[in-house]
């Protein structure tokens, strides 16, 4: 694991940008794996800046997101799918028509999303960088603790907390979903390459029960240690409860010698 430790979140956000803007460079038809929430707002804002100020574009770039509720169409302002327009779609280049997410028609049967989903994104070539954030109970995507840590997209029953803490989002409680259709953990772990953003307090025990502690299925992103290419960038109070911070300033510290030492010679 790639970890890094940066002050802020606006630090995490720029962070990712450029990941992104690196991984376009080498490779303009890239296949994205998209989170929503809080954490990804301001990486998705440096995207669209630089998208409108630099040469970086999306119009060869195919999107898959991690998840979306049950029982909301596409048009309702609390989908997923009106996030991502909101955040990202709308602003940057990309052609609508390569933007999915999990989404379950009203004629459709919700057990045929999953299959058809990840049916997608195999025809699409798999993901090449999943953006994920981490929830305080540890889940990735809506995979719950005890999410099997085999599974694929598929619909999940949300926990109490995830719902308490996406309450915000809702006016009215009644119409919260408490179903979502959600990338399993093995669909994510097929991305080549995995990109999660942590930021603030809340998120100090998930990201050391998944950094630090055993893989389990009651923390899901612990999963993530078994993959080979992850990068997990994290402003300071999501870092403060790792006990080996020093570590991975130090490593970081190093990698930029290296690096400074290459430009150099
Ligand atoms: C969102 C998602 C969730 C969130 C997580 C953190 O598509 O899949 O796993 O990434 O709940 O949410 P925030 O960023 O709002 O704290």
């Amino acid at each position: 694991m790639d970890i890094v430790i940066l002050k802020d979140s606006e630090q995490v956000a720029t962070a990712g940008a450029r990941v992104l803007q690196k991984l376009l460079m080498e490779k303009k038809a890239a296949v994205l794996g998209l989170a929503t929430g809080r954490t990804p707002k301001a990486m998705y804002r440096q995207w669209v800046i630089n998208c409108r100020e630099s040469s970086m574009s999306f119009r060869e770039v195919t999107t898959f997101n991690l998840d979306e509720y049950l029982g909301v169409q596409p048009a309702d302002v609390q989908s997923y799918r009106s996030y991502m327009q909101r955040e990202l779609f709308d602003h940057i280049d990309i052609d609508q028509t390569n933007t999915y997410l999990p989404a379950c028609a009203a004629d459709e049967n919700p057990l045929d999303v999953g299959p058809r989903y990840e049916a997608t994104i195999l025809e699409k070539g798999g993901i090449d960088c999943q953006v994920l954030g981490i929830g305080q109970n540890g889940h990735i995507g809506f995979n719950e603790p005890s999410s099997s840590l085999n599974s694929r997209t598929r619909i999940k029953t949300l926990t109490r907390e995830t719902i308490e803490s996406n309450r915000q989002y809702f006016d009215d409680p009644a119409t919260q979903p408490e179903l979502a259709i959600t990338m399993g953990i093995a669909t994510i772990m097929d991305a080549r390459k995995i990109l999660l953003l942590a930021t603030g307090a809340a998120k100090a025990d998930a990201v050391r029960q998944s950094i630090e502690g055993a893989i389990s299925a009651s923390w899901p992103a612990s999963i993530l240690q078994m993959h080979e290419r992850v990068t997990v960038l994290m402003d300071e109070p999501a870092a403060s409860k790792l006990e080996r911070l020093d570590y991975y300033h130090w490593v970081q510290d190093q990698k930029r010698r290296v690096l400074a030492q290459n430009e150099s010679d």
